[in-house]
């Protein structure tokens, strides 16, 4: 039987800037799934989608296939005090530093929500989640469905590569990181919502990230994805809102796998950077609120312990084991600053780019990370600074791999005798 659509047809249509048909979307998300269409034609597909765009009613269809690869998770008969558990997730659009999934997560378990988070690895310039946890020695995210369920009952959290859930998102994701179509609106919306969408949450927030370390660079653009995101959530029956946050300067002072686990577990133990805890403390509130849970202040589970014992109790049942200590490059390196004065802005794209020339992240599909690779920052914009003060630690086990990192990071920070402007952390808020 001659097959209904063809992958070079289907590529040639949205090349020359034409609108791909429900059963074309469903054909080729499909074939990708099951390895009918190529690496090599999804590659080109996913190019001429960056370079023309897709309509809301392709993005629609382009999730709703990527959502039907795969499972969709239901956990709603779980229930806690004989009263259906409040399932609430939230995903970012990807940043430099955003490691605010790991004290978050608990701080939500501690206030009584569950969580059953599909997170990823890493993108582009952007860390993973997943990839910085696994830096925890045994910690696994491959977690079957009956696993992720019984989590959620005994601890009220899961996080899990999304395995079963949208596979299509799973490969196009991987393909994305390594062909450069991440920085795409129609890509990054259908990505995050597919795998929100099959996990089972009743309520999600998006933490949608604007500014030169983000995707999307530019405030129109990131409402515009805040926007497709939260529509795309409501008519799916998922209360969705999201935040606007800024992604100018990197989140917090480290940069990488562990050292971000190491910087969140300051977090929870009631330090850390004050941007980090306030992102923390914004989403949890965000995530309560939509989930209907109004209990504690999400500041006191960080001040009491009490988002420390989950975090302790969700690594405890992913196999991880916190008394080992996170592994850290076996070299570093120091940038020292010229002169006194005021630290000035700090390029977050610069950071995010360093850290990933460092073995943070993956230049070719599968390939290992490096879960001591990373970068401290020791300077925040309009600091004081003395000449010779270190201003930056780079880690690697690839010594080699120092002159990339420090030729990217070179021109992404200053020294001078003025104040930087400084952004406000979160600039909106969006609501259907
Ligand atoms: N997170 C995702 O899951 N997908 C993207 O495309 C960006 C961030």
């Amino acid at each position: 039987m001659t097959p209904a659509f063809d992958a070079p047809t289907v590529i040639r249509t949205k090349r020359d800037g034409g609108v791909l048909s429900d059963d074309a979307i469903d054909w080729v998300i499909d074939g990708y799934t099951h390895g009918r269409v190529h690496d090599a034609q999804m590659s080109a597909l996913l190019m001429a989608i960056f370079l023309r765009g897709m309509t809301g009613a392709e993005i629609s269809r382009w999730t709703s296939a990527m959502i039907a690869s795969g499972a969709r998770f239901d956990f709603g008969d779980l229930r806690r005090d004989g009263k259906p558990l409040r399932l609430v997730d939230k995903h970012s659009t990807g940043g430099v530093g955003d490691k605010i999934t790991i004290p978050l997560v608990p701080v939500v378990m501690a206030c009584g929500g569950a969580v059953p988070q599909a997170a990823g690895r890493g993108l582009g310039h952007t860390g993973g989640t997943l990839d910085k946890l696994e830096s925890i020695a045994g910690f696994t995210a491959e977690l079957s469905g009956d696993r992720i369920r019984g989590q959620l009952q005994d601890i009220g959290a899961a996080i899990f590569a999304a395995g079963d859930l949208a596979p299509a998102d799973r490969k196009i994701y991987a393909l994305r990181d390594v062909t450069g179509t991440t920085e795409s609106l129609p890509l990054i919306a259908s990505s995050v919502m597919s795998k929100k969408l099959a996990e089972g949450a009743d309520a999600l927030v998006l933490d949608t990230k604007v500014g030169r370390g983000a995707f999307l660079k530019t405030l129109p653009e990131s409402y515009e994805l805040a926007r497709t995101m939260v529509a795309l959530g409501e008519a799916h029956g998922v209360a969705t809102r999201a935040l606007l946050t800024d992604m100018n300067v990197p989140l917090g002072l480290a940069i990488g796998n562990a050292v971000e686990v190491a910087e969140s577990i300051d977090v929870l133990a009631g330090g850390g950077p004050e941007d980090v805890v306030e992102l923390t403390l914004a989403l949890a509130r965000e995530m309560l609120d939509a989930a209907g849970i109004d209990g504690r202040d999400p500041a006191d589970t960080l001040a009491d312990g009490s988002a420390m014992d989950c975090f302790r109790a969700l690594v405890a049942a992913q196999g991880g084991d916190l008394s080992q200590p996170l592994p850290e490059g076996a070299h570093s390196e120091t940038v020292v600053a010229p002169r006194g004065g005021t630290m000035g802005d700090i390029d977050a794209m610069a950071v995010g780019l360093a850290v990933w020339r460092l073995g943070a992240g993956r230049s070719a599909p599968g390939a290992q990370v490096q879960f001591g690779a990373g970068l401290r920052m020791h300077r925040r914009p309009g600091d004081p600074v003395a000449a010779g003060d270190t201003l930056f630690t780079l880690y690697t086990d690839t010594p080699e791999r120092f002159g990339p990192a420090l030729a990217e990071l070179d021109g992404g920070w200053s020294v001078g005798d003025d104040a930087p402007e400084i952004h406000p952390l979160i600039i909106d808020r969006i609501e259907s």
